[in-house]
């Protein structure tokens, strides 16, 4: 039995994590809860777009600068037989209309699962913070577009198959499981499943976290987001090259470094779990 001094010694609250299965040697040691505090914490493997934890035993979930990533790339924007081929590009700035719409199909389909699997995990009542990056609802002409630093670093990847660093097919077919759907289709995602209110929304522009840039803070930014998935494609032998490629034409790209003026958006919302509809 507990007795005082042991019941303030014992953490009445367990943190948990989900996480892809490659990420946990990383975040086992849970390094951003503070040293000062005890808790119980422990990790789920597996993806966020599924179910991590047993029906209604969360009581408060936070997402955070994830849900940008897709649980996988579009099948048909590396099919050279698709109307969705991305030929040339890593990303969909720029792309046909059919690469993005592609994009955001997954994307849509990934929230989807994601709050599906949410809504049997929380408790009624319970919270859910999520803070993800998103695409600006009015995008100007002078603006920089959501993910055109991709746009970027694939073209130095393609100017490096001229010089015969590597092969066009190679670059055709990588892509990035990264998008930006606007601030309103991704709120329309949420609001879809039925199982939440929304209890707040907010959306920071970059400026109001980052401030502006540097050559050297976008490069560097851009490298540790991207490395591993690039490593794997093409080979570590590229990088170093590429990312030197990559900084030498965010120079000539400035607005790239415009807080004023970047792509893309934090949307912060809470949702509460309402207390009927059990999926
Ligand atoms: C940009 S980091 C954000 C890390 C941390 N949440 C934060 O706010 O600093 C994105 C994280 O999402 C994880 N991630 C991406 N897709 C995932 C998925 N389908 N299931 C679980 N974790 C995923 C990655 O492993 C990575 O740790």
């Amino acid at each position: 039995m507990e007795n005082a001094s042991t019941k303030s010694a014992i953490p009445q609250s367990y943190a948990m994590k989900g996480e892809v299965l490659t990420a946990i040697p990383k975040t086992l040691p849970f390094r951003i809860l503070p040293a000062s505090r005890k808790y119980f914490a422990a990790a789920a493997p597996g993806s966020f777009f599924g179910r991590l934890f047993p029906r209604e035993t969360l009581h408060f979930v936070h997402s955070s600068a994830s849900l940008h990533w897709l649980s996988e790339v579009p099948e048909k924007i590396a099919d050279r037989n698709s109307d969705a081929w991305n030929k040339g590009r890593i990303y969909c700035v720029n792309s046909p209309k059919e690469v993005a719409d592609a994009y955001a199909a997954q994307q849509r389909k990934d929230l989807e699962n994601f709050m599906h699997a949410r809504a049997q995990e929380l408790v009624s009542n319970g919270l859910m913070v999520i803070r993800m990056a998103a695409a600006p609802d009015e995008i100007l002409d002078s603006d920089t577009k959501p993910g055109e630093q991709f746009e970027l670093l694939g073209s130095c990847l393609l100017d490096m198959t001229k010089e015969g660093l590597g092969s066009e097919e190679k670059v055709d077919s990588f892509n990035l499981p990264i998008f930006y759907s606007s601030v309103n289709d991704v709120m329309a995602i949420l609001g879809a499943n039925g199982c939440f209110s929304i209890e707040w929304l907010q959306v920071l522009s970059l400026e109001h976290i980052l401030g502006d840039l540097t050559v050297e803070v976008a490069t560097s930014t851009c490298r540790a987001v991207l490395e591993e998935l690039l490593e794997k494609h093409f080979g570590s032998g590229i990088i170093d090259e590429l990312f030197n490629r990559f900084g030498k034409k965010v120079k000539e790209f400035p607005h790239l470094l415009n807080a004023h003026k970047q792509g893309i958006v934090q949307l912060f919302v809470i949702l509460k779990r309402k207390l009927h509809d059990r999926p």
